[in-house]
Formats: structure tokens, C-alpha cells, sequence
């Protein structure tokens, strides 16, 4: 029981009652593209480029209100069940915001991770995830990390499989298997657990999104389509988080009464 106690990576970030700070680890579930667009009339891949104008305002948001990473849901697992045209533009517009963006990112001292099942990538979407990797990897300022071919279930089986191997050559015991390891074989092995997560477009669920990661964050639904999300937004998210109570099945040390 303790290895579960001193090893829950939630105690590593955030306490019982520390309420009034920013979160260190926003994620975004970046939803509502073809609805804005089916709204004005324009096909749903007109949503899909508002919306990295959304992202690149709202990693300037992050950046200036201090948060450590910025983590967004891009493309998911199961994305691929859209029309070949939609995916398509998905992919270029990833590669657009890469070209256009990643040297002024870098310059600021951005790191940039893409992450995600490498499962049916084309070469040149490798490429590029190893560009943004080896190019920033020593920044320190802020870190934009993108889920990209990301689905939460498919991180913990492939992470499974990773540690199975592991104990299979011997490398690993079944007994030493806890969070940590768990956490360590995951695709999102270098993200602190999150402790906000938000999702626009009005829908209330997860779908898939770092299932094992905000195993403890708070949860925020907006009624607000991706491509008209902004810093004013971002600002007012966060000062919501500031004034929620987590608790992580604890109790407040003010609340305790000693008998
Ligand atoms: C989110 O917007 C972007 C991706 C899922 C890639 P959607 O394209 O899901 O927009 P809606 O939900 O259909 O409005
Ligand atoms: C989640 O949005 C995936 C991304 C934002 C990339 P979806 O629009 O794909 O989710 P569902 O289908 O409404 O659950
Ligand atoms: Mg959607």
C-alpha cells in the first residue's frame, strides 16, 4: 500500500487546500470546429484553421499567465473515422502551424512535443514530431505539447505492453510494477498530471483524452466553440480553478476537528 501513497503523482504537483494557485498543467479538448463553420455557412475545414488561430491565442495566454504546459488535444485516435478529406486537412494544418510557428515558439523559449500513437503516420509527420522534439528540447519558458493520433486507451495498452516485455525479459518484476512505472511507459511520460482540464463546444465527456493524467484534475465544459476561444476565456478559466476545492479524497487541514 504505501509504494501507492508515496508514488501518486497528483502529491508531487498539488496539496489539499492549495487553492488560489494557477494551475501548473492546463489540457484543452479543442472542440467545436465544424460547428462554428457549419454556422456561418463554410465547409467544416474553414473551423479547423479558425481554430489554430484559438491555439496559437491561447498558448500566448498560457505563456503570459505563467502555467507550465499547455497540452492539447489535436487529432484523436479516433479522428480517423472522418472523411479522407477532413483528415487530410487536419494533417496539413498540423504541418502549417509547425512551419509557420515553431521558430518564433522556439525563440520565445517554447518547448514543443507532439505526441501520440506513431501507429499509420506518414514520414513526413515523423519528421516533423522529431524537428519540434530535438529543436526545443532545452527550452525551459513554456511547453506547448500537442496530442496527435492520441487516444488515452491506446497510451495505457501500449504502455502495458512496454512494461510486459520488460518483466518477459526479466528487465522488470510483477511486484515493482506501480504508478510510477505505470506513468514512466506512457507516451506522455514527461507531462506532470493535469490540473485543468477543458473542454469548448459544449459537449460533457472526455472522449479519450489523457485518460491516466487527470485521473484527479478539474474539469471545465464551455459553452464556447473552439475558434471563438480566447485569452479573455483562458483568464477567466483559471480563475475559476483558483477558487475550486481539491481535495484528493483528502480533507481540508482547516476542516479537521481533533477529538
Ligand atoms: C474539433 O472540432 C477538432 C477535431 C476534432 C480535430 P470538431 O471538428 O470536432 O468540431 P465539431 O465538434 O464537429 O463542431
Ligand atoms: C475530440 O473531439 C477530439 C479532438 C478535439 C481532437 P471529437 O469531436 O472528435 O469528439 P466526439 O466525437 O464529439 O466525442
Ligand atoms: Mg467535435
Amino acid at each position: 500500500m504505501s509504494s501507492i501513497a508515496s508514488t501518486t503523482p497528483i502529491a508531487q504537483h498539488s496539496k489539499v487546500g492549495d487553492e488560489g494557485h494557477a494551475p501548473k498543467h492546463v489540457a484543452v479538448i479543442m472542440d467545436g470546429n465544424g460547428r462554428w463553420a457549419q454556422a456561418r455557412g463554410l465547409p467544416r475545414i474553414a473551423g479547423h484553421k479558425e481554430g489554430v488561430e484559438a491555439l496559437r491565442k491561447t498558448v500566448d495566454a498560457c505563456k503570459a499567465l505563467a502555467i507550465e504546459h499547455l497540452t492539447v488535444f489535436s487529432f484523436s485516435t479516433e479522428n480517423w473515422r472522418r472523411p479522407k478529406a477532413e483528415v487530410d486537412a487536419l494533417f496539413a494544418l498540423l504541418k502549417l502551424f509547425v512551419k509557420k510557428d515553431l521558430n518564433r515558439l522556439h525563440k520565445e523559449g517554447v518547448r514543443v512535443r507532439i505526441f501520440g500513437s506513431l501507429d499509420g503516420l506518414p514520414a513526413d509527420i515523423l519528421k516533423l514530431i522529431d524537428e519540434c522534439e530535438s529543436k526545443t528540447a532545452q527550452n525551459k519558458v513554456f511547453n506547448v505539447n500537442i496530442a496527435f493520433n492520441y487516444g488515452g486507451r491506446a497510451e495505457i495498452v501500449e504502455a502495458a505492453q512496454k512494461i510486459a516485455a520488460d518483466v518477459q525479459a526479466g528487465r522488470l518484476s510483477p511486484e515493482s510494477i506501480d504508478e510510477s512505472i505505470m506513468q514512466q511507459h506512457m507516451w506522455s511520460s514527461d507531462l506532470p498530471d493535469v490540473d485543468l482540464l477543458i473542454r469548448t463546444s459544449g459537449e460533457l465527456r472526455i472522449s479519450n483524452f489523457l485518460l491516466w493524467g487527470i485521473a484527479y484534475s478539474e474539469l471545465m465544459f464551455l459553452d464556447i466553440l473552439w475558434p471563438d476561444f480566447g485569452k479573455v476565456d483562458m483568464e477567466r478559466a483559471i480563475d475559476v480553478f483558483k477558487n475550486r476545492n481539491r481535495r484528493f479524497g483528502g480533507v481540508e487541514p482547516s476542516k479537521v476537528i481533533e477529538s
